[in-house]
């Protein structure tokens, strides 16, 4: 009987443990002003995310993230597929280089080896398709050769598009056509490899692909349209979609095959859907789930989740959208964009220690004239190398007057050639520098001030976590008082 008091509570403290630790990110470094890494490593700290993603071996992320106690998942990019599944040697250097060298000598806790970024995406049209298995396969090899065959997994995320369901029912679900026979050699190998299936989930791309989608449907908290599949009714399309990933497993002989979600989240800007509201609505539901250890109505314990993303990335290839930038729970330079109630009831805190280039913006001279024919020129320049997403239609700086536009635009180029001299002089006398915060009264749109990335050059990793030692002794004394109240009784 005693017994069961002991292990309820020790359940209870290793199981608060895992909830509140229980959480990944996505961290992208495609920024011209990247974030230093020790300030993104203590940010992922001090907001509870104990794993990370990144999509290459990227030197500096990798650095900050030694002996920080954060699990890594690092990941290798597909223009790198094809010469890792033409040659075997070739992949025992990427390990060797990129996993075995920062495990031992940096202390980087990697615990998977992401081979590609969505390979069978339907719009690659097949470029990838015949070289993402034979890397895996290489990459496998590799890491066995090393000795971390047990230690590191290795697998493909993939977007949801390689799974479908002709009934329209989560039921229904069973792997894409056209790469049938390759994704169950994949899901074979990963099964011998005790590796698990990822898989990215985006419910806002459901809707921004289609405009009638209904609305209520993206998000955790209810809809008057839920779907019903037999005995399961869905009121989501996340637990729509994962499950028909569980019945295409099912389907094929899988059926306990572990999940992880590579990504999956919500963005702010360039989007009229990509707003403030909805990403704190979705996120918010999904963090939610995760505290309450809640899954999906045929695996009912939650997976492990990659949020997407932790912070923006200015330079991101806005090909599927301009909402690609935004995606970030936090700004390119770790401040807060809403409020999120993490678990144990902590708010979200912003990245600490940041330092910017000095308070003052490019804007249209008050003289310019708004008829100048060289200003569209100009202002498509600015543009061209600068980050303008925010200007589109929906998006946080879409409502501003043509003035206010040109400002803007300018300012983005000011900003991100680090407020060079010079560089507020291009264009043609339309432009001066002001000390004058031009943000937009009244509205979200902001004349941003870039990070000051010469001053941080010299940021140094941070040390052990004082968190985790702080768990490891309230464990300890939890485990005591167990047995002090076992004697007593
Ligand atoms: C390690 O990864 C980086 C980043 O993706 C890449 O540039 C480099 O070529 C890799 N090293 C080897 C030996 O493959
Ligand atoms: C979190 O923020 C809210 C306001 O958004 C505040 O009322 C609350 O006290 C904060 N909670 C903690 C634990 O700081
Ligand atoms: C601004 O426009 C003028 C006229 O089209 C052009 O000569 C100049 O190069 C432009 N400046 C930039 C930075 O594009
Ligand atoms: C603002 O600038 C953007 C980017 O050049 C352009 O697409 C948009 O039409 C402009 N809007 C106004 C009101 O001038």
């Amino acid at each position: 009987m005693i017994f069961h008091y002991l292990f309820a509570f020790l359940f209870l403290v290793l199981g608060e443990n895992f909830l509140v630790d229980g959480l990944g990110c996505n961290w992208g470094t495609r920024a011209t002003h990247p974030l230093p890494g020790n300030i993104v490593v203590k940010l992922m700290k001090d907001n509870g995310f104990n794993k990370v993603k990144l999509f290459e071996a990227d030197p500096r992320a990798l650095q900050a993230l030694g002996r920080s106690g954060i699990q890594v998942m690092v990941g290798i990019p597909n223009d790198m597929l094809a010469p890792l599944a033409a040659s075997v040697s070739a992949a025992e250097e990427w390990v060797s280089k990129n996993v075995s060298y920062y495990l031992s000598s940096k202390g980087v806790d990697i615990r998977y080896v992401a081979v590609g970024n969505e390979p069978f995406l339907k719009t690659y049209n097949n470029k990838f398709t015949r070289t993402a298995f034979p890397a895996l396969q290489n990459i496998q090899a590799a890491l066995i050769k090393a000795g971390l065959g047990r230690d590191v997994k290795a697998t493909i995320p993939l977007n949801a598009d390689v799974y479908e369901t002709d009934a329209g029912v989560p039921s229904g679900g069973n792997f894409r056509a056209d790469i049938h026979d390759l994704m169950i050699s994949i899901v074979k190998f990963l099964d011998n490899n005790g590796a698990p299936f990822t898989v990215n989930i985006y419910p806002f791309l459901s809707l921004y692909a289609d405009p009638h989608f209904p609305v209520e449907y993206a998000f955790f908290d209810g809809t008057s349209s839920p779907v019903v599949d037999g005995s399961i009714t869905y009121t989501n399309v996340f637990d729509a979609n994962y499950d028909t990933l569980v019945s295409a497993l099912e389907k094929n002989g899988f059926p306990s095959m572990p999940i992880i979600i590579g990504e999956v989240g919500w963005p702010t800007d360039g989007d009229p859907n990509a707003k403030m509201e909805f990403a704190r609505r979705f996120n918010q539901g999904l963090l939610n789930r995760i505290s309450q250890g809640q899954g999906t109505p045929k695996r009912p314990s939650p997976p492990d989740i990659y949020l997407f993303s932790l912070i923006d990335e200015d330079a991101k290839s806005i090909d599927p959208g301009n909402f690609e930038r935004h995606w970030g729970v936090f700004y390119f330079d770790g401040t807060i964009k809403y409020p999120l109630k993490l678990s144990n009831n902590r708010n979200l805190t912003a990245a600490k220690g940041v330092r910017y280039l000095a308070r003052q913006w490019c804007i249209m001279a008050p003289d310019a004239n708004l008829m100048d024919p060289n200003l569209p020129q100009n202002i498509t320049f600015a543009c061209t190398y600068a980050d303008c997403t925010s200007l589109g239609y929906g998006s946080s700086c879409g409502g501003l007057d043509a003035r206010n536009n040109a400002s803007y635009a300018f300012n983005m180029y000011y900003q991100t050639m680090n407020q060079q001299k010079g560089a507020c002089d291009q264009f043609h006398g339309l432009s001066i520098i002001t000390k004058i915060d031009p943000s937009y009264r009244g509205g979200s749109c902001k004349y941003e001030i870039m990070i000051d990335t010469g001053r941080h050059e010299k940021a140094t990793n941070p040390g052990t976590s004082s968190a985790g030692k702080m768990h490891t002794t309230f464990v300890f004394v939890s485990f005591l008082l167990a047995l002090i109240i076992f004697c007593v009784s």
